[in-house]
């Protein structure tokens, strides 16, 4: 379907949300009305990007990126860990290091075997590359639902959109049955799901051990009892240096596991540079959210991560979100407060943050639009 105001408004190049005619609102609204996402603009054959996926941020942003950096993100390998316990201690200040400096790593020998990475990648290619008006049943603002399909979660409230689809699945603590579930990512999504989720704790454990805390206190702490799996969809971009596949955030949850294909485009913030994270086979993207910076009072870091338009889409990845326990949808009903964990408090490090619940963090942050400015500011004592 060819949305009209979309085509007309679009063929002239560039539009700042300061051009006279140039109507953001109507704009933001047809598109999201084609419910085809930014995947129905390819299909249609555009070749310049809609005005609402103009982005100046990154048009002014200096900052030097790519594989020229002299920085790349650990990669710990978690083989043995289970086995030996020099291994294990060892893998731990490795998290540690990578927590601090980097707040991202990847793992190897994380135990999901390849074959189920893989099949969880081409489940979300299906789903995305699956006949439209099927795919558009899916296409909701309700994120109450447990199948959502939807593109930029926060269309309406950032500066500009991102070239991107995504689905989410809200799989723990309220599962959906299988037969919620997309067909075309069922199995693999439920399958995957169980083995992430075991992944994550093991990781929390880890992580938990590098803080100097008992191996199970952020589990205790709730920080795994939510997951929500979210598909994305970057389908190639005709102007890819002025738009963003995801803008530059840092992810609200806990942790975040993600899954990348091979094709490349993410970067993280390191030293005021953009490193790539380049993809590995079999390797997984570990990555510290915004609460659990919070709860470590700042010894671990929460950074600043994108993904570039610039690659020979589509690129698909799979994040696995570990949260609070949500009643429905995406902000957490849980009244669980969170702050810096007192063990870690001491004279030389007070609390810098105050306790928040997790629907604090949530609803602040979409109340802005997912964006570079640090959330955790608003939070400081
Ligand atoms: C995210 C994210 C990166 C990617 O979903 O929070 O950072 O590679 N995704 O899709
Ligand atoms: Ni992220």
């Amino acid at each position: 379907m060819r949305i009209s105001n979309i085509e007309v408004t679009h063929t002239s190049g560039i539009h700042s949300r300061a051009d006279p005619g140039y109507d953001r609102t109507s704009e933001l609204k047809a598109f999201d009305e084609t419910k085809a996402g930014v995947k129905g603009l390819v299909d249609g054959g555009v070749t310049k990007i809609p005005g609402i996926f103009v982005d100046q941020q990154l048009i002014l942003d200096k900052r030097s990126a790519g594989s020229d950096s002299k920085f790349s993100v650990p990669i710990i390998d978690l083989e043995d860990i289970n086995k030996d316990s020099s291994v294990r201690a060892e893998i731990i200040d490795k998290v540690r290091d990578a927590c601090e400096e980097w707040g991202f790593f990847q793992v190897v020998n994380h135990g999901i075997p390849l074959s189920v990475l893989d099949e969880m990648i081409n489940g979300v290619r299906r789903f995305h590359e699956q006949d439209t008006e099927t795919k558009k049943e899916f296409y909701t603002r309700d994120l109450s639902r447990k199948v959502v399909y939807l593109s930029n979660v926060d269309l309406w409230e950032s500066q500009a959109a991102n070239w991107r689809d995504s689905l989410f699945l809200f799989m723990a603590p309220h599962w959906p049955t299988p037969e919620e579930l997309p067909e075309v990512c069922r199995d693999i999504g439920i399958d995957f799901s169980k083995r992430v989720m075991k992944l994550g704790l093991a990781l929390l454990e880890l992580i938990s051990e590098a803080l100097g805390l008992n191996p199970d206190h952020l589990k205790s702490m709730g920080c795994a009892e939510g997951l929500l799996l979210v598909g994305h969809y970057y389908p190639p971009c005709p102007e890819p240096e002025l738009t963003l596949g995801t803008c530059s955030h840092t992810d609200p949850n806990f942790l975040t596991v993600l899954l990348q294909d091979q094709i490349g485009g993410l970067q993280v913030l390191h030293e005021n540079q953009w490193v790539d994270v380049s993809p590995t086979p079999g390797a997984l993207v570990v990555n510290i959210g915004g609460l659990l910076q919070l709860m470590s009072n700042d010894k671990f870091k929460s950074v600043n991560h994108r993904v570039l338009a610039k690659y020979n889409g589509p690129r698909i990845s799979v994040a696995s979100f570990l949260r609070t326990q949500p009643q429905l949808g995406i902000f957490p009903e849980s009244s669980r407060v969170y702050g810096p964990i007192k063990e870690l408090l001491s004279e030389d490090n007070p609390p810098i943050y105050r306790d928040i619940t997790a629907r604090d963090f949530l609803t602040y942050i979409y109340s802005k639009g997912i964006d570079e400015v640090s959330s955790l500011a608003h939070f400081k004592l």
